[in-house]
């Protein structure tokens, strides 16, 4: 059993809808889940099911519609919009399905940059860039803007501006999705690496099934309503009672798949 400061978030029956016209869209419907440091929850679905609605939900870049979300102990409905941005700034990484690069900004900056906002100094600001630039094969790229890169390449800058800070809780949305194949291995191992060097809870939405076999749970949405939320083999998540009621019955609440083995030379290795 872990200890309660090791929870990371808290999502209690939060649901959100988006209204246009005359309708309602329920993108998220009811859903309740913990993450715990360390851990890494990979979410399943298809498209429009309400993954990036999930995610954003967790990033407090919108409200739920209802119900209630707590990052690091903290309701953040309760929290004012500058404490929410600290905290983002400070605790959270995020891999966005359209990356949010700053335009203005060169590739290495663009590393640097959140890392001057936590205070970091100059110097091991750049290096710890240059360290994931390598890793993530950008080096090359450091002194140009992201309207000069391609899909895989502004979706790598994305990447190493989200784990710069090592985060608490990193949120990554499809990060694989345009990237080819040993990439996308180096990005799953990495995301492994950041929940198992500096205890990182990741959350990931994707597709890509190399990502479940790094998972501590799987998470199924459908049409809005998230499955598999129950304790898993890393985190000690709560999920909902079915779910808890599924898992004591054995019948697979959640889907547990064992970490692969350090030294099959395909993991990528993180800066201190
Ligand atoms: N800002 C918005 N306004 C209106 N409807 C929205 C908005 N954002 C999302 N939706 C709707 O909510 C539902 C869930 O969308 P969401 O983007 O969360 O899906 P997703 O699982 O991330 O899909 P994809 O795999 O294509 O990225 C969809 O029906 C979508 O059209
Ligand atoms: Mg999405």
């Amino acid at each position: 059993m872990r200890s309660p400061e090791a929870t990371v978030f808290r999502m209690r029956n939060a649901s959100r809808n988006f209204t246009h016209g005359a309708g309602v869209t329920h993108a998220v419907r009811g859903a309740t889940l913990d993450g715990v440091s360390g851990e890494v929850l990979v979410l399943l679905g298809p498209s429009g099911s309400g993954k990036t609605t999930l995610l954003s939900m967790l990033a407090g870049l919108i409200r739920p519609t209802a119900g209630s979300v707590e990052l690091f102990g903290h309701d953040i409905s309760g929290l004012p919009p500058q404490a929410l941005q600290r905290l983002r700034a400070a605790r959270m990484g995020f891999i966005f399905q359209t990356f949010h690069l700053f335009d203005v900004l060169k590739v290495e900056e663009n590393i640097t940059l959140v890392q001057r906002f936590n205070r970091v100094e100059r110097a091991p600001a750049k290096r710890r860039a240059k360290e994931l630039m390598e890793i993530l094969e950008i080096d090359r790229l450091a002194g140009k803007y992201p309207s000069e890169l391609s899909h895989g390449e502004k979706q790598r800058v994305a990447i190493a501006r989200a784990v710069a800070n090592r985060p608490e809780l990193l949120l990554a949305d499809e990060p694989t999705a345009s990237l080819e194949w040993n990439q996308g291995l180096e990005v799953v191992a990495l995301l492994q690496r950041c929940a198992r060097e500096f205890g990182c809870c990741v959350v990931c939405a994707t597709h890509d099934l190399r990502m479940e076999e790094v998972a501590g749970r799987v998470l199924r949405i459908t049409d809005g309503v998230l499955t598999g939320t129950a304790e898993g083999a890393v985190g000690a998540g709560i999920g909902s009672d079915a779910d808890a009621e599924k898992k004591r019955a054995g019948d697979g609440g959640t889907i547990k798949k064992p970490a692969p083995q350090d030294g099959t030379g395909q993991y990528v290795r993180i800066p201190d």
